[in-house]
């Protein structure tokens, strides 16, 4: 069952499409270069009791030393973000928000939602010129882009919740990080050196990530971030949203055309919400709800696929894909219409995760021929009245599992970088829908549902999830990439449910990713063989390669209890335990 779709017509040209996913690994500098298929690589680095899988080696021995001080798996997260803020920059963050998904060892679980907020004076129309054409840069880059920041409030309110170390103990590793630096790798090195020109052009002053162009192993420094993070160390959230380094921000809007205020940032809260919670054959699903579209997009995917037998049709098959892709260019729509932030819109929640609905949904998919996206439209919920990024997963010696997403949005967010407070801004207002029907930098577009409104938060893909088993814990899951971020945990998922891959295989396997607008599969090199691309063309399928994407960082429990990492190859991703 279909309806009309309530976005304005589709009219962005073919053109801006190809330019888009051309300019995509710009955007994802930090999201990783290179592809490894999955007999590359076996089974993952594995642990007998707790681990840490984060985006960078410093980052995940950090959380690692809380752990082994006994401290538990939401110790291990605080420590773990605030330490990504430093060593990984582009996506790590105190100017940004994210989710954070949890699975006590009792089976308890639980959601926190630290997304940025619009400031107080945002508008609807604010990123559109006076035809109403929509200026994309505003909402990309500079002191417009910016969202309220919510990762400071909600570290320390996972710390006020679950924290058992003191708040103290958790951010002092990550100021002696900023002061003493840190040694760069390759990948952070030329992910500096990719943005400088927009790191002058976006800053009045010139940002010390900028003053020179840097070479793998040179130390950075980060002195002012060392001072913004004693302040948090010292006073917590007001370390944040008061006092010196609020001041910092505001002076920073002033220089050009932010809007944040000091009301803005002492009314920001973290809120704890409802996961979404679903099932996969044996396997209980927990995944983040609205304002992130990440749960139930994973949970409409799963149960769209359930019925059929892909384990026999077989990984990265033309079946197998042409199935997938068919369910999510119909979520991908589903998306778009109906998901925002639930303290500002009514999400249908319930009714797109109802099953006989998902049946419907997938009642006009033919195996031999792809549906032009032309003809799919959101679906028609009965009783509904319409009213760069980063993952981490950890998981503690007591069985407690805690997945976190955090993201500037792009890669090093908006380029500002608030000075005297050394961390850059998010650019996150892009995640909003500027006008609908106008894609945003994922290619993502959006209707009334994620219209800006002041202190709404921006409909997010990000899928922090956890997987049970026979009432055990199965699974902690995540990643980057945007729009992709979705599918890539789909994917990682039934790699190893499905098509049983290792850890470590499933996450290092080449992907693909269907989002109903632009009207293609794009695709990893290598993901898909050539015999294969011809059968799905000869379905009706347009194909798009694009470079690679995500970081998937996963833990897997295996039957013998011990822990599997999945570090994503594709970026300094590092498992570590013991
Ligand atoms: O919340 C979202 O869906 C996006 N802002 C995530 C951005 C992202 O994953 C960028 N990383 N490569």
């Amino acid at each position: 069952m279909q309806k009309k779709s309530t976005l304005l017509p589709y009219h962005t040209s073919v053109k801006v499409w190809l330019l888009l996913i051309a300019i995509l690994p710009t955007l994802f500098s930090g999201c990783g270069k290179t592809t490894r298929t999955p007999e590359a690589s076996q089974q993952g680095y594995t642990s007998d009791k707790a681990m840490v899988v984060s985006a960078h080696p410093d980052a995940s021995r950090i959380g690692l030393e809380i752990l082994r001080k006994g401290g538990n798996a939401f110790d291990a997260a605080i420590a773990t973000q605030f330490a990504l803020a430093v060593a990984h920059p582009a996506a790590g963050n105190l100017g940004g928000g994210g989710f954070l998904v949890y699975r006590q060892s009792d089976g308890s679980v639980g959601s926190l939602d630290y997304r940025e907020k619009a400031p107080g004076a945002a508008t609807e129309t604010m990123y559109q010129d006076a035809q109403g054409e929509v200026i994309s840069e505003l909402s990309l880059s500079g002191h417009l882009a910016a969202g309220v920041p919510g990762s400071v409030a909600g570290m320390y309110e996972t710390h006020q919740k679950f924290g058992s170390l003191p708040w103290e103990e958790l951010v002092q590793p990550s100021v002696d990080l900023a002061r003493n630096g840190v040694v760069l790798t390759e990948k952070e090195a030329n992910g500096l050196n990719s943005t400088r020109d927009r790191f002058i052009k976006h800053n009045k002053h010139l940002p010390y990530l900028a003053v020179k162009v840097w070479n793998p192993g040179d130390t950075l420094k980060h002195p002012d971030l060392a001072r913004t993070l004693e302040h948090i160390r010292d006073k917590g959230r007001d370390g944040f949203y008061k006092g010196e380094t609020a001041d910092h921000i505001v002076k920073e809007m002033q220089r050009s055309n932010g809007i944040i205020t000091h009301q803005d940032l002492e009314k920001y809260t973290a809120e704890w919400r409802q996961p979404i919670t679903g099932k996969y054959k044996d396997y209980k699903v927990i995944s983040m709800g609205p304002p992130s579209s990440g749960g139930v997009a994973l949970m409409q995917l799963l149960t769209m696929i359930e019925p059929y037998n892909i384990s026999k049709y077989g990984w990265q098959s033309p079946e197998t894909i042409h199935l997938m892709a068919e369910a999510e260019r119909r979520v991908y729509a589903d998306r778009a219409a109906y998901l925002g932030d639930p303290d500002f819109v009514k999400v249908p929640v319930e009714q797109l995760l109802d099953q006989e609905y998902l049946k419907d949904r997938m009642k006009s998919v033919s195996l031999e021929k792809a549906t032009a996206s032309a003809e799919i439209k959101e679906g028609v919920l009965p009783v509904y009245e319409s009213e760069q990024t980063t993952h981490l997963s950890i998981v503690d010696a007591a069985g407690n599992a805690v997945s976190v997403t955090t993201t500037l949005n792009g890669s090093y967010g908006s380029k500002v970088i608030v000075e005297g407070a050394g961390f850059l801004l998010n650019n996150e207002m892009d995640d909003f829908s500027a006008k609908p029907g106008v894609p945003n930098m994922y290619g993502l577009v959006g209707g009334k549902a994620n219209a800006i409104a002041p202190g709404k938060r921006m409909l997010s893909a990000m899928t922090p999830t956890i997987l049970e088993k026979d009432g055990k814990l199965f699974m902690v899951v995540g990643t980057p990439g945007g729009s992709t971020i979705i599918t890539s945990v789909y994917q990682t998922i039934l790699n190893v449910i499905e098509h049983n891959m290792t850890m470590q295989q499933a996450v290092a396997a080449p992907r693909f990713h269907h989002q109903w607008l632009p009207d293609a599969i794009q695709h990893e090199p290598k993901a898909i063989n050539p015999e294969v691309r011809t059968q799905l063309q000869n379905k009706g399928h347009k194909l798009m390669e694009r470079s690679t994407y995500g970081r998937v960082d996963v833990i897997l429990v295996l039957p013998n209890g011990k822990l599997e990492g999945g570090a994503d190859p594709r970026g300094d991703d590092t498992a570590m335990g013991y």
